[in-house]
């Protein structure tokens, strides 16, 4: 069992709608994509963030529905979610999700169900903004379309698109802000950032994800069922039988220096040091260990879940590879027993922040414990001359 500190973090995913345009006979977040709800799936993705409060807000006849569906993702981190019954409008359904926050919580995200296949980075880039200051913060996409004013059939003046973005979700506040607002809203406002704006509150803009697309019509399910089917195709088979006996996987990868912005590596930002280079963010250990867990699991490699056809994890870091990777041997059956690694380089130096890195990857992989060594080479190879990273990792799974 971990031991869970209160977060102060909190998401709001709000689930109680109709779906009358889905019109798919059930409320919309318990639709199925695949064999898992609209709600499920967006769960996985809020809750592959670090640990944060979840409450669900669901139609009040669907609580014992969202409660199987937010158990089910959250494994042992099952005393962080909550589920509530939501009201008659999306506004009347945040409300009452805000409500059921707990008091140590001072950023609130408000996610849409509907956004199910939101990508976990959005949400990282939500809280960056809260904790660099921003008193709200919201994910916004370029329009792409020209857009025009209309008057019934009659366009009356195209509209300048630069001045224009498509707002998403999760839609990030500080806790006081928004409580505050909710409390003196008298009227519907499309969005929380709209309400927060009508208070008088600077919200700013974050890059989207078309990924966090919502789910409105039967047109957009069947794009999210489309994208699912993809990014699973090579996945192996579940197992026919539980397994008899734990596994061991070798992972190892290498980065070159040479990439653009900070170093990221074992899951950390290292300011002041030389960049990685490669897809995502050449954080060698973690694809290392990516490669040791999936080659424990009988999964195939880093290529087969997070390659190049998978545009998503581009500009990822560790958590999001490490929280999918986690999924996915939790999906074939298996626990983590534990994951060790070892960095081969002249730089960073790991000493001062070896116990932060185990700490993030740890918490990645569902509290599973990763042990970390750092070596230089003796000014031998490419790592002593200075020219890169290497790292090796090994896992252990266990059947779960
Ligand atoms: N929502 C909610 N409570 C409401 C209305 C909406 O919690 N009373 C949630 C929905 O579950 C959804 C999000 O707000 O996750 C965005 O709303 P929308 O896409 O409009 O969903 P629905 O209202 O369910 O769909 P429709 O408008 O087609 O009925
Ligand atoms: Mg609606």
């Amino acid at each position: 069992m971990s031991i869970t500190p209160v977060p102060r973090v909190g998401v709001v995913v709000v689930a109680a709608g109709s779906g009358t345009r889905l019109g798919a006979g059930a409320p919309k977040a318990f639709v199925g994509i695949d064999a898992h709800t609209i709600l499920r799936h967006a769960l996985v993705r809020v809750l592959a963030a670090p640990a944060a409060q979840v409450v669900v807000v669901a139609p009040p006849d669907r609580q014992g529905d969202a409660l199987s569906d937010a158990l089910a993702v959250a494994g042992d981190r099952r005393d962080l979610v909550s589920v509530v019954a939501g009201g008659a409008t999306r506004q009347a359904s945040v409300a009452a999700g805000l409500a059921a926050l707990w008091a140590d919580v001072e950023l609130v995200l408000v996610h849409d169900a509907a956004r199910a296949l939101t990508p976990p980075e959005v949400f990282e880039r939500v809280v960056t903004s809260l904790e660099a200051g921003a008193v709200g913060a919201v994910p916004v996409l370029p329009v792409i379309d020209t857009v025009k004013r209309v008057a019934g059939s009659e366009i009356l003046a195209a509209v300048d698109r630069s001045e224009l973005a498509a707002a998403q979700t999760p839609q990030g506040f500080r806790r006081d802000v928004l409580d505050a607002a909710y409390a003196v809203a008298t009227e519907e406002y499309t969005d929380d950032a709209a309400l927060v704006a009508a208070a008088g509150h600077a919200v700013a803009a974050v890059p989207g994800h078309p990924l966090a697309f919502k789910i409105t019509t039967a047109a957009d399910l069947d794009r999210a069922r489309h994208l699912l089917a993809a990014s699973t195709a090579p996945a192996a088979p579940a197992p026919a039988a539980p397994h008899a006996m734990p596994r061991v996987g070798l992972g190892t990868d290498v980065h070159g220096y040479g990439g653009d912005g900070p170093l990221w590596l074992a899951g950390l930002e290292w300011p002041g040091e030389q960049a990685l280079s490669g897809h995502s963010d050449g954080d060698a250990v973690a694809h290392a260990v990516v490669d040791a867990l999936l080659g424990a699991a009988g999964l195939g490699d880093i290529g087969t879940h997070f390659g190049t056809d998978h545009p998503e994890y581009a500009g990822a870091h560790a958590h999001a590879f490490l929280a999918r990777t986690h999924a996915l041997v939790g999906e074939a059956g298996w626990r983590i027993g534990n994951v060790s690694v070892q960095v081969q380089a002249n730089r960073p130096r790991f000493a001062a922040r070896r116990e932060e890195a185990e700490r993030v990857l740890s918490q990645a992989l569902g509290g599973a414990p990763v042990s970390i060594s750092a070596t230089t080479t003796d000014g031998l190879g490419f790592s002593g001359r200075g020219e890169g990273v290497a790292a090796f990792a090994v896992a252990l799974v266990v059947p779960a």
